[in-house]
């Protein structure tokens, strides 16, 4: 597993658009397109590689110069549950700690809560209700987090 991160203009961009349609959109019935956000052009993009095999992705978008907000979680279904995801996320910490971004927080379906609790994400807030689903609202401090780990 290899991970790597690309922008916009990248040959695995396209490839990283698809799975976030067919993970993220495709199971809610909307058409391929209805993955884009706007601020992505201008975000992190993180991508999980196996061989040549795009099969993770993950999106930040700065909003300040110390905070931002996580988007476009996504594990292709085949390797879901063997810990890429997780390896996804401390990946993009682990950037986004050398850029001193510190305080972070994302929206979550009801299902990726668990998962993102287990990264030491805790509820923030209200949340927002995007396809008819409330998004959980989390975050997370980075350098707190940092600091706690043995
Ligand atoms: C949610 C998702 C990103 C998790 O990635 P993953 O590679 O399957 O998860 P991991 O194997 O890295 O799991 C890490 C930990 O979270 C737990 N976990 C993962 N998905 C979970 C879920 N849906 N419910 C409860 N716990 C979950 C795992 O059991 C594991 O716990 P442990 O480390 O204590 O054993 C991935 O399954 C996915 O893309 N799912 C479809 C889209 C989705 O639900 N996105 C999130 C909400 S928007």
């Amino acid at each position: 597993m290899k991970f790597k991160l690309i922008t916009p203009n990248a040959p695995e961009y396209v490839a990283e658009r698809y799975l976030r349609w067919e993970i993220l959109a495709k199971p809610y019935g909307m058409p391929p397109g209805s993955e884009a956000q706007q601020e992505e052009m201008q975000s992190l993009h993180l991508i999980a590689l196996d061989g040549k095999k795009l099969v993770g992705c993950i999106c930040f978008n700065a909003e300040g110069s110390h905070s931002g907000r996580i988007f476009a979680m996504a594990v292709s279904e085949e390797y879901q549950g063997r810990a890429f995801g997780r390896k996804l996320v401390q990946a993009l910490e682990e950037q986004l700690i050398l850029r001193n971004i510190c305080d972070v927080y994302l929206y979550t379906r009801p299902e990726g809560e668990e998962f993102y609790a287990r990264l030491g994400y805790l509820p923030a807030g209200d949340g927002i209700v995007q396809m008819g689903v409330l998004q959980k609202m989390m975050k997370k401090n980075l350098r707190v987090d940092h600091v706690l780990k043995p």
